[in-house]
């Protein structure tokens, strides 16, 4: 018989065709049973009639329990009330685990009970769904920034220095020597951009946040374009595109996976160019309207800062031109005001928060130190990076896209956990 896969079954109406899988859910009239088997392609009502199975295939019923996993034999059948249209009339089965006691029931589990279960936990319909957006997101991503003729360049996950800071580094030891896992791809991009133009890297990225917040991972995966000769402002129209792009993407491929995840899609249907662009000062202003009036200038924005900002906006907002003091040590000074720098965060609508951190890097070899300096930095591991600065220097942007803000957001989740499949969360390494 021809092994098919759910995703393919309406290829197959009235044809026998056999499904390899598991049990996801089971029920009984008595004389018929409705098994709902998942492939890892999708989800399909099997009707077992006593009358249509040998009778072994009929007793399996009591004896496997969720999670079981069988060979199903059987006919297709139109059945448009059924979830994906089709229906199998079983004729025959075969058994190849039985399962007592799937630790994961259909009911409601907390999501204490179910984290240390996230092996499991990834067989359900809805962390499918999200787990199917993700992967449209990541190809989303590497169309866009291929059609811009950008090129991807690896970055390394061992380094030697700090990007974003020293304090959330994840130090391990390097044959004797300090390392640290990556925070961030950027300065490599740098390098990169300076010998192929358009660039970017695409990978794991890694911060000791000593928080528990629902945006924060240990572990999360970031895109980072990186545009030799571009200005501030040329990246803030890349990311609107990007981000713009990516929805679309979804919005045209996954719109049943939204629909599990009970997401308004007319939210995600008003993103379009242009963006609002605000400055940090502008931002300011709105948190003193909007209950936040001690709050001074100069200081960074924690989450609530975040969403009471985004919920003034429909769309993404950009919000550029942050205090210097509060943002990293490569970043470019507005030459008109020193107390800023040429920066911008993308925050998403809805109150999910920041999403893109970028802007223009200090070009000039002698600041660069100059700033290197001012943030304790040990200067001897930097040495290569102020070389881009000797030797054909120019202006440079860029900037991180975090991969699981963008999927919470676009999924409308509470929190980051369910966006990537094996989350490190603070204190929390299993499994
Ligand atoms: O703003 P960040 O720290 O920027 C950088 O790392 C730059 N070096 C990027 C660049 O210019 N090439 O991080 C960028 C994005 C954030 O906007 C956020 O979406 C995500 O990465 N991010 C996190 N996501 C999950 N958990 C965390 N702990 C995150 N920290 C940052
Ligand atoms: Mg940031």
């Amino acid at each position: 018989m021809k092994w098919v896969y759910i995703k393919d079954i309406h290829n197959f109406e009235n044809q026998e065709v056999e499904i390899k899988g598991w049990l996801y859910n089971k029920r009984s009239s008595g004389k018929i049973h409705f098994w709902i088997v998942r492939d890892g392609t999708g989800f399909l009502q099997c009707v077992v009639s006593k009358k249509d199975v040998p009778e072994e295939v009929f007793e399996l019923h009591d004896k496997m329990g969720l999670e079981s996993s069988l060979i199903v034999y059987g006919k297709v059948v139109k059945q448009p009330k059924a979830p994906g249209g089709f229906e199998l009339f079983l004729k025959n089965a075969k058994l190849i685990q039985a399962v007592k006691d799937y630790p994961i029931q259909k009911k409601e589990h907390s999501v204490e009970f179910l984290m240390p279960l996230r092996h499991l936990w990834l067989r359900s319909r809805k962390q499918f769904a999200i787990m199917k957006i993700r992967d449209t997101i990541i190809q989303a991503i590497e169309e866009f920034l291929h059609n811009e003729g950008f090129i991807r360049i690896d970055a390394p996950i061992l380094t030697p220095a700090s990007v974003e800071g020293t304090t959330t580094l994840f130090e391990t030891n390097y044959f004797g020597q300090k390392a640290y896992l990556s925070q961030s791809g950027q300065l490599y991009m740098e390098a990169a951009a300076m010998a192929y133009g358009k660039v970017y890297c695409f990978g794991p990225t890694f911060r000791a946040e000593k928080s528990k917040t629902r945006r924060h991972l240990m572990e999360f995966w970031m895109v980072e374009p990186e545009i030799a000769y571009a200005t501030l402002d040329d990246i803030m129209q890349l990311a609107e595109n990007f981000v713009t792009f990516i929805v679309k993407k979804v919005l045209e491929k996954r719109k049943k996976e939204l629909e599990i995840l009970e997401r308004d899609i007319s939210k995600l249907e008003k993103i379009e160019p242009p963006f609002p662009k605000i400055s940090y000062d502008e931002a300011v202003e709105i948190l003193h309207k909007k209950g936040f009036k001690e709050f001074p200038w100069g200081e960074d924005f924690g989450s609530p800062h975040e969403t009471t900002i985004s919920e003034e906006f429909e769309k993404p907002v950009i919000i550029h031109r942050y205090p210097t003091k509060v943002k990293a040590f490569y970043m470019k000074r507005d030459p008109k005001r020193p107390e800023v720098v040429l920066c911008m965060d993308m925050l998403a609508p809805e109150g999910y928060g920041e999403i893109i951190g970028g802007g223009q890097r200090e070009e000039n070899a002698e600041q660069l130190r100059k700033q290197i300096k001012e943030f304790g930095l040990p200067e001897e591991v930097y040495e290569w990076y102020l070389d881009l600065r000797k030797y054909g220097s120019v202006p440079h942007s860029g900037f991180g896209l975090g991969l699981e803000r963008t999927i919470m957001w676009i999924c409308g989740l509470q929190h980051v956990r369910e966006t990537i499949p094996f989350p490190r969360l603070y204190e929390r390494i299993y499994p």
